[in-house]
């Protein structure tokens, strides 16, 4: 079940939106809108559906309304029009007192100059939102300093914000979040302030904490390396649409248009796609039982010069063409004396570690899944394929996104992305 729902959000900045919000709904442009009255559009009709402990990426450029957009979510900012269901139920409706506990328990978040009160210790920060809460003092530093532990801070509790490390500052704002127990976490550029190995230190243990947790993340970054290592799925916005959502898989291999082509300039290809990605399904798989001539005949046909052997769904070898021959000549019953080992490498093996197995041997190799069973024959050239970037923004895509963007009349702007 998706645990929040975002329905049809409009934004409207200035001073009177409730004005201008039939102009946005009928798709005058950002830049019309704000020259003709003034009123900057914030977001223009988002709908997204986010999963029960995932974790959520917005990506965007400065000012495409990632932050309008996450603040909607506890309703730091009303919508001009549109609803935001949690665990089903419209915040757009809730009165002032059920937003108060609403924001109290549901959700947390997390900012990206950490915002902690420089005149309270680590402790006190870190058990601010327990305070709000009501939590009785010895109860929330009990909590508290167990989330300093969590966090990698034991020790800490007692010093001031200004005594520890930007990455320090940033995980005693991790350690408040976690600690009321909100079931949604708001994270907005969360470790954009932070050097890049302090940030990947601090990704890899958010995603720790999260296979413990299995919280509903939300997770806004400018950075699509990021973007990929942490989301489960991936928004982007611009100018306030939402331009494309996906798995990161979607989004690297299937860009929606040349503003997301753009973001991926940059992307270690073959860190974030694997094996599986480069996989083939075979259209011939035999088993131990299988009669020479007939595999003979079928490798013929296909132009196969290897086909896999399969116990049940699991690998169990390989047979060439040449030994299938001389089980032929052999006049064997079946080609089991004849299957070779092949090797295999795990589905989610990154595609650097598998160019890797490549320039070691040129047998064939295998894909296999968590349970050993057969996904398919790893595929050279679509590795190849894969791990090469794709030209700079194609008139293609372009076209593509404008034909996709029903109602959107600014077009991709490449220039401005770049
Ligand atoms: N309170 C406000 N009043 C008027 N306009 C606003 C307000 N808040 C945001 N905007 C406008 O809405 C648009 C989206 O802003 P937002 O802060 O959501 O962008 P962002 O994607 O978070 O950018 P950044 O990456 O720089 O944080 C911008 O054009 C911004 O100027
Ligand atoms: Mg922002």
């Amino acid at each position: 079940m998706s645990k929040i729902e975002v329905r049809n959000i409009y934004k409207v900045f200035g001073a009177k939106p409730e004005r201008w919000l039939a102009a946005a709904q009928a798709g005058m442009s950002k830049e019309e809108l704000l020259a003709k009255s003034g009123h900057t559009l914030g977001l223009r009709d988002i709908s997204l559906s986010i999963e029960e402990g995932s974790i959520y990426v917005i990506m965007g450029l400065s000012g495409s309304g990632k932050s309008t957009l996450i603040r909607h979510f506890n309703r730091l900012i009303e919508p001009s029009a549109g609803s935001i269901l949690v665990d089903g139920e419209d915040v757009t409706q809730l009165s002032k007192r059920g937003l108060e506990q609403f924001r109290q328990r549901k959700m947390s978040m997390v900012f990206q100059r950490f915002g902690l009160f420089p005149h309270r210790t680590v402790l006190d920060n870190a058990a601010y939102g327990l305070q709000v809460q009501g939590v009785a003092k010895a109860e929330r530093e009990r909590r508290a300093t167990d989330w300093l532990d969590q966090v990698g801070l034991a020790g800490f509790a007692h010093q001031y914000p200004h005594q520890l490390s930007g990455g320090m500052q940033q995980r005693v704002g991790l350690a408040r979040a976690l600690a009321t127990d909100a079931e949604i976490l708001l994270m907005d550029e969360a470790f954009s302030a932070l050097d890049p190995l302090i940030r990947r230190d601090m990704q890899d243990q958010l995603l720790q904490l999260q296979a413990k947790l299995n919280k509903t993340i939300v997770f806004i970054t400018h950075d699509l390396d990021e973007a990929l290592r942490l989301g489960n799925r991936i928004a982007i916005l611009k100018d306030g649409e939402l331009v494309q959502e996906g798995t990161p898989e979607d989004i690297l291999l299937s860009p929606a248009n040349a503003y997301v082509q753009s973001f991926l300039q940059d992307v270690n290809r073959s860190k974030v796609l694997n094996a599986a990605h480069a996989a083939n399904p075979s259209r011939l798989t035999l088993t131990m039982r299988s009669r020479p001539a007939q595999v003979l005949e079928r490798m013929r046909a296909l132009d196969y010069a290897y086909a896999p052997v399969l116990d049940g769904k699991r690998l169990a070898g390989v047979l060439t063409r040449e030994r299938a021959r001389d089980a032929v000549d052999a006049a064997s019953r079946d080609i089991s004396a004849y299957v070779d080992e092949m090797a295999s490498v795990p589905a989610g093996t990154n595609l650097e570690d598998v160019l890797g197995h490549l320039l070691r041997t040129d047998a064939p190799l295998a894909v296999t899944d968590d349970n050993d069973e057969f996904v398919g024959m790893l595929s050279r050239a679509k590795v190849v394929e894969l791990v090469t970037p794709p030209e700079a923004p194609v008139e293609e895509a372009a076209e593509a996104s404008a034909d996709a963007d029903v109602g959107a009349t600014a077009e991709a702007t490449p220039e401005r992305a770049a």
